[in-house]
């Protein structure tokens, strides 16, 4: 069946979670775009942007990531038809809140159903990772698949790409501090480091599988611990001035883990909200950048679900 309006919502993520550079990452449930499409004869894939940041986001199908992704699933469908996508944006672009997946994510789910193209939700993650390529240089899916797919994810392999679903806790929540700072997820890739040391490497398994560990055994705390990370953060820590006084507060505030959230500059900082507080964390997070200098927003949020169809007629 085909639709000729279909509108859908995706949510943020923040990737990696320190140590699962390009393969952790969470569903925010606080933060949504919102993306409509409409099919209809006159050729060509024009788009629209409104929300937070437009005015920095391409329109150039080529070069926006819902762009992208609908060129390719038109392709796909190989419908002789046009697209019109009006993009709403809740979330800030380069904020590293996964703001391009979440335009991606939303615009996949919903021309799936527009073209009744039936595909399964894996296959639109690596739609919509190509989609990444326009807004990142490179085609990365850990934030398309906590988009789509929602929760917790791990990419698992790039090629073939797999990806494991999981829930978190229900204790778990996040304080995010978004400041404003403004580089793009280019140049915070650029500056990655192209060899690690094995003691680096080492360090950083062993934070990837306490992660994952504290996940397996409901344990909030020990998730935090495997937060860290020797390679990433360090390497990206001069794009964000305040960082580790950021970081200093988010703990001292109850937080269980803290890192860079993405490709930066937001701060995500975990909370096992048995024991503290996700609004004080966040409220300490914003102070703390205050002190230097730089004004932040902040959220609270949970994990939620993946990308959802709000409308289709
Ligand atoms: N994993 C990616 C990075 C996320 O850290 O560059 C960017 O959105």
């Amino acid at each position: 069946m085909e639709y000729q309006i279909v509108e859908a919502v995706a949510p943020a993520s923040s990737a990696n979670l320190g140590s699962g550079f390009d393969v952790f990452s969470v569903a925010l449930e606080a933060l949504k775009d919102s993306v409509r499409v409409e099919v209809g004869d006159e050729r060509g894939i024009r788009i629209n942007v409104k929300g937070i940041g437009s005015n920095i986001i391409p329109t150039d199908p080529e070069r926006n990531t819902a762009g992208v992704t609908a060129k390719t699933l038109l392709k796909l469908s190989k419908r002789n038809v046009g697209l019109k996508i009006e993009i709403y944006k809740g979330v800030r672009p380069g904020s590293g809140l996964g703001s391009s997946a979440a335009s991606a994510a939303a615009t996949a789910v919903a021309l799936n159903k527009a073209l009744g193209l039936n595909m399964a939700r894996t296959e639109l993650i690596e739609i919509a990772a190509m989609g990444e390529v326009a807004s990142a240089g490179v085609a990365h899916a850990d934030n398309v698949s906590s988009a789509i797919l929602g929760f917790f994810n791990l990419v698992r392999s790039y090629d073939p790409l797999r990806v494991v679903n999981m829930r978190l806790p229900e204790n778990a929540g996040f304080a995010i501090a978004i400041p404003n700072i403004y580089y793009n997820t280019g140049r915070a890739r650029a500056i990655l480091p192209r060899k690690v040391s094995l003691s680096d490497l080492t360090c950083n398994v062993g934070y990837a599988s306490t992660f994952i560990a504290g996940i397996a055994l409901k344990d909030v705390n020990l998730m935090g611990e495997g937060m860290k990370d020797r390679i990433i953060e360090p390497a990206r820590a001069r794009l964000i001035p305040g960082l580790k006084h950021v970081k200093e507060a988010a703990l001292n505030a109850g937080a269980a883990g803290v890192t860079i959230s993405g490709a930066g500059p937001s701060i995500i900082a975990l909370v096992n909200t048995d024991r503290a507080d996700m609004k004080e964390v966040a409220k300490a997070m914003r102070e703390a950048f205050r002190e230097k200098g730089i004004k932040s927003d902040v959220i609270c949020s949970r994990t939620g679900p993946g990308a959802q169809i709000v409308r289709a007629e």
